[in-house]
């Protein structure tokens, strides 16, 4: 029996952080030998934005190195980006004839963004149609998020429901696999890691960078000698998704004992992130001094990903008439 299908993507939006790498990257690298797996950088959501061309590129090949220095194994698994292969917006497209505005008006994505902009584009209120085209394409069976996108998988479950009721059995119902014992990954401010809020933790670039985010992690007020809750520390919760058992101890003891100060713990915290992925720091950076291999990798993927979603969406053109 064919193994089952898992697929994930990362918007191009900047360089992944901590949070993006323990909650989609490290679970869907994880699992690539026991699925076929299907990980791809999502450019044409990076668009929303509207960054500057280079900006975007450099996104692009930011992500695709993280994926190539996380591990993956590009002879199991089908890396490319969403724009190589454009049919996906063939059956957005279609999938919007099916779905209401409606439910696009409840995402928390596009709620978020009348609550904060002036303007709102449409390619964001489109955003859950071309997410859920993304998914359905290649049929998936598990899709690794974040638990920000579960709302946008729930989206894709319906869409895919729309679609069944009204031209037949067609699209298999994803399901979301997120890191439960993970929790909410905290950024430097204590809210949710997440490029949107400008809190992130980019573990993977610039040391100069690195060193200045992990110094700027918000702490309270408390003098080097007073004793400290590390459950109220956001050091110590970033810590403890980092540091081995043993050190995890070493710094709660420390902290509540007191004589141990905010500063001693971030520094903790910097070289426990520059020798964990001290390895992928240097795969990561040697892969953005070589665009040109990035780019490949991600060609031949695109190859391999075309070629099943040209079948899939011959079927749906077939089915809805076209
Ligand atoms: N929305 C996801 C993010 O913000 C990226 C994404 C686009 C995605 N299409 C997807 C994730 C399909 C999983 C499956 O990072």
């Amino acid at each position: 029996m064919a193994k089952p299908i898992l697929l994930t993507g990362i918007r191009a939006s900047g360089e992944p952080h901590l949070g993006n790498y323990l909650g989609a990257i490290k679970p869907a690298i994880a699992r690539q030998s026991d699925y076929q797996s299907y990980f791809f950088v999502a450019d044409f959501h990076g668009l929303t934005t509207t960054p500057r061309a280079a900006e975007l590129k450099n996104h692009i090949h930011s992500i695709a190195a993280t994926w190539l220095a996380a591990g993956l194994d590009p002879k199991k698994t089908t890396l490319w980006k969403q724009s190589d292969v454009p049919e996906v917006l063939e059956l957005s497209y279609i999938l919007s004839c099916v779905t209401s505005m409606g439910l696009l008006e409840r995402a928390h994505s596009y709620k978020d963004a009348i609550a904060k902009e002036k303007v709102v584009k449409a390619g964001l209120f489109y955003y859950p149609v071309l997410m859920a085209a993304d998914i359905l394409l290649y049929q998936s069976d598990l899709v690794p998020v974040g638990k920000d996108q579960l709302q946008h998988l729930e989206m894709t479950r319906d869409m895919a429901t729309f679609f069944n009721e009204a031209y037949g059995e067609t699209f298999k119902l994803p399901e979301a696999l997120t890191e439960d014992e993970l929790g909410a990954i905290p950024g430097t401010d204590g809210r949710k890691m997440s490029k949107s809020y400008g809190n992130g933790i980019d573990f993977l670039g610039d040391e100069a960078k690195l060193k200045k985010q992990v110094m700027g992690i918000q702490t309270d007020s408390k003098a080097l000698q007073d004793p400290k809750d590390p459950d109220a520390c956001i050091v110590f919760q970033i810590y403890k998704l980092v540091a081995s058992q043993p050190q995890i101890a070493e710094m709660r003891q420390k902290l509540s004992a007191g004589g141990y100060g905010y500063g001693d713990a971030k520094k903790a915290l910097l070289g426990s992130i520059l020798e964990n992925f001290g390895p992928m720091r240097q795969e990561y950076a040697r892969l953005m001094k070589d665009p040109g291999s990035i780019e490949a990798a991600l060609k031949e993927g695109s190859l391999k990903a075309r070629e099943s979603a040209i079948k899939m969406l011959s079927r749906v053109r077939h089915l809805v008439g076209l």
